[in-house]
């Protein structure tokens, strides 16, 4: 396994990842969350040249990836994504590896998530890499604003949380 920087010639697998992926979701106390619906190849393109895609491959192909956006307070983690045949075998936890190693050498103070608190391959997954949670309360206006844009698309936000990880 190998993790590095997305290529334009990665994109058209994104999807496909990001639907499997999803079906980890399946029979959890989160299964809406399984559903087929997910970001085209094209929403990939823009974020490919600005480095903000990383792909964990096997033989030179992408079997995960994350995808990051930098803020002033964080390199935001907005989403990790394993296929589903390739999961609990280490690729998740070297790509948020990977993006905190990123963060530094961006050296940005922190990588910031939301995620589901109840679901064993988050909250308590990035719990293990060091991630602690932010209560809302006492989020910067960038964090707390997340749960309202994540309610507003559907998802369960009273299992939603906001975690951090200090660098
Ligand atoms: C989250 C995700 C990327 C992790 O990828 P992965 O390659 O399976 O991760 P790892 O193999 O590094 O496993 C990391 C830890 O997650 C936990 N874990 C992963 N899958 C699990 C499962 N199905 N059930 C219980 N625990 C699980 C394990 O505790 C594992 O720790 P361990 O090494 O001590 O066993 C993958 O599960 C996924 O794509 N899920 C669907 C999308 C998602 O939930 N993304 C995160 C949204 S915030």
């Amino acid at each position: 396994m190998e993790i590095r920087l997305a290529r334009l010639s990665d994109i058209a697998l994104l999807p496909e990842i990001e639907r499997s992926a999803g079906r980890a979701f399946l029979g959890s106390s989160q299964a809406a969350v399984s559903s087929d619906t997910v970001s085209p190849a094209s929403y990939y393109r823009p974020l490919i040249p600005e480095g903000r895609v990383w792909v964990a491959t096997e033989d030179g192909k992408p079997f995960g990836f994350a995808c990051v956006e930098a803020f002033e307070d964080a390199l935001h983690l907005w989403e990790v994504a394993v296929r589903l045949d390739a999961q609990k075998r280490g690729a998740g936890r070297a790509l948020v590896m990977a993006v905190a190693a990123d963060a530094r050498a961006r050296r940005l103070p922190a990588v910031t998530l939301t995620t589901f608190r109840d679901i064993a391959w988050n909250g308590p997954f990035y719990a293990g890499l060091g991630f602690v949670e932010v209560p809302q309360a006492q989020a910067n206006p960038r964090l707390a604003a997340l749960p309202a844009h994540e309610a507003a698309l559907g998802l369960d936000v009273a299992n939603r949380c906001i975690m951090r990880l200090a660098l």
